[in-house]
């Protein structure tokens, strides 16, 4: 039986990929930065990291920790680089003295957005702090651990998390609140359900699979349109969801704007790749309809 060492336990993937763990009845390691967790680890001090990781054993070392605010990432690019590349620079290298291996989530945003869809083929070029470090973080995956490193890109995460930030989040308590949501009409990606991406990324772990996969969700749409299925799902009145311009939101980070993932490598390995979101959030409206916030 494999030990997992899941490094970011407390966000987001790292919460069902645990789970999904928990229900194969393999021992996990939880390592974050705050309790409750097996492990005490802060990646935004890298040289703390050989200290807090020495005399740990495990077979696969998952890095699902990052510095994910984008727009934080460009206001501190030294806070990202510690978090984004450095300290997993430094886990890599612990990962290759004790033979383990290790599954590191990146980000469609390695690319410029110019042409996507886009395949493993094509050259990264990222136009954030964000997707700088984590392309440069890929590479020294790569590097150190050769064919014990599994890559995994993915593009917009989301689940139900109640109080949580993530998109379906954001659209629900909008509709909630019954605030209008201005969103993004140009940006394209594939909304991409949590618990499936883990799904995809173990069956890869399962069939030893190394080097770079392209895991993200069915279908690529823009931000407008996930938002606008999220709301026909749940609910509440079209006008709320509001499609502007990348350029109108004011954000800090540029964004990929024709950006998304194809997902033909996975499919031809695992035999599926994750859902689209239609059967996902009519799955998900069943507890989360906006007019029912509590019944989660
Ligand atoms: N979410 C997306 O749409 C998306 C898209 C493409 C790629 N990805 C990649 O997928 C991976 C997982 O994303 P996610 O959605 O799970 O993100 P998330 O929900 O933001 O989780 C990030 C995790 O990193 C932890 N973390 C942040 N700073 C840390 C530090 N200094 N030390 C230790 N832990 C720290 C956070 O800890 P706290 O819980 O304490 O805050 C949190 O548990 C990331 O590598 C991300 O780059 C995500």
């Amino acid at each position: 039986m494999k030990r997992h060492l899941v490094v970011g336990a407390h966000g987001q993937v790292g919460r069902h990929l645990v789970r999904a763990l928990a229900a194969r009845g393999e021992p996990v390691v939880r390592a974050g930065r705050r309790e409750p967790a097996d492990l005490l680890l802060d990646l935004d001090r890298p040289e703390t990291l050989p200290q807090a990781l020495a005399g740990l054993r495990a077979d696969i070392l998952w890095l699902c920790a990052a510095y994910t605010h984008v727009d934080g990432c460009e206001a501190d690019p030294d806070r990202s680089r510690r978090i984004n590349l450095d300290s997993p620079a430094v886990l890599a290298r612990w990962a290759a003295a004790s033979g383990c291996r290790v599954v590191f989530f990146s980000t469609d945003y390695v690319f410029d957005g110019r042409a996507g869809p886009y395949t493993e083929a094509d050259p990264p070029h990222p136009l954030s702090v964000y997707g700088r470090h984590k392309q440069a973080a890929e590479e020294v995956l790569a590097a150190t651990l050769g064919p014990r490193a599994l890559v995994v890109r993915t593009a917009w995460v989301y689940s139900r998390d109640p109080g949580g930030t993530n998109f379906f989040e954001q659209v629900r308590a909008a509709l909630t609140a019954g605030r209008p949501l201005a969103v993004a009409a140009d940006q394209f990606g594939n909304p991409t359900y949590a618990p499936d991406l883990v799904d995809a990324v173990l069956a890869l772990v399962d069939r030893r699979a190394a080097g770079l996969f392209h895991v993200a969700g069915a279908t690529v749409m823009t931000r407008a349109a996930f938002a606008e299925a999220i709301r026909a799902a749940l609910g509440g009145p079209p006008d709320l969801i509001r499609p502007v311009a990348t350029r109108d939101l004011g954000q800090r980070a540029p964004r990929p704007l024709r950006a998304g993932l194809v997902t033909t490598k996975l499919q031809a390995v695992v035999g599926f790749v994750p859902r689209p979101p239609e059967p996902v959030l009519a799955e998900l409206a069943r507890t989360a309809s906006p007019e029912s916030p509590a019944s989660s």
